[in-house]
């Protein structure tokens, strides 16, 4: 897999869209990735298949402990800035918590929202068999839809804490059979979150949508990571199923601190940095 940019071109750049995705089955691992601002999504664009506005920004950007406080209008909001500044990679969103669990109809009218008002391609919503029925009224009235099981951290408090799941046979098998039901459902594509790996193996074996992992297993179709660990932005700790290829956060402290310096020993701004009125053209002889 070649790591040049796939195209930067807005003008001659057609997107990928929830079709091209679902039809890699089995194909090319998809790259995924969270963003949720506009200069992050113009630099990740070229190289990634899927731009995932996650929850995760309740966290990352807003300094939360959990996902739960994050809203519709923050999703939208971010959802807008990453559209805006991609042109290549699918887009798709999340829906909050709370947004989309208590019936189908308001998953429609929340969901609808996060669609016509970002322009992204599909919504992502966590849950089992009990979110199968809400899948199928969005899909049918237009909205693809990606799935989430696994450790589904909208449901931190029902879980009691992140720790990987299908630790128990009774795990997995719920774990399976969610898996299952969210694809019957018509999933264009389903993230598997932080289970054991052979469990991961075995759902992306057992259903017929691209499988996307994360702290799930390399045979999954895809992988998908929050792109404030990957960078190094989020840097205070690092989740085992994490590889960091920056250290973005390490690097502004330092940059931060060498003008702080700079401009306590008045070394900046020089007179490169201000504006003197230009020196004036003597006047034309006639
Ligand atoms: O919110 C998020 O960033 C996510 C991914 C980590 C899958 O849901």
């Amino acid at each position: 897999m070649s790591t040049e940019p796939q195209t930067a071109d807005k003008t001659k750049t057609t997107r990928l869209t929830t079709r091209d995705l679902s039809m890699r089955k089995g194909g090319d691992p998809q790259v995924w990735l969270t963003a949720y601002s506009a200069p992050t999504a113009r630099a990740m664009d070229p190289y990634v298949d899927c731009i995932l506005v996650g929850d995760s920004l309740g966290m990352t950007v807003y300094g939360m402990d959990s996902t739960l406080a994050v809203t519709l209008d923050m999703m939208i909001a971010h959802g807008k800035a990453v559209v805006r500044a991609s042109a290549r990679a699918c887009v798709v969103v999340d829906m909050p918590f709370a947004s989309y669990q208590a019936s189908p109809a308001d998953a429609y009218r929340a969901a609808a929202r996060v669609m016509a008002e970002t322009g992204c391609a599909g919504v992502k919503l966590e849950g089992g068999a009990e979110m199968a029925e809400t899948i199928s009224f969005l899909i049918d009235r237009g909205i693809p839809v990606v799935g989430h099981v696994g450790l589904t951290p909208q449901s931190v408090n029902r879980f009691g804490g992140y720790r990987a799941q299908g630790r128990t046979a009774a795990e997995a098998k719920k774990i399976t059979n969610d898996a299952k039901a969210v694809s019957d459902a018509g999933v264009f594509a389903l993230v598997i979150e932080k289970t054991l790996e052979p469990l991961a193996r075995a759902i992306t074996k057992a259903v017929p949508v691209p499988t996307i992992g994360i702290g799930a297993s390399p045979a999954c179709d895809g992988q998908v990571l929050v792109v404030d660990d990957v960078t190094g932005v989020f840097d205070q700790f690092k989740p085992k199923f994490v590889k960091r290829y920056a250290e973005v956060g390490r690097d502004v402290s330092k940059a931060v601190a060498a003008y702080a310096a700079d401009v306590r020993a008045r070394k900046f701004p020089t007179m490169d940095h201000c504006f003197v009125a230009a020196p004036k053209k003597p006047a034309k002889k006639k």
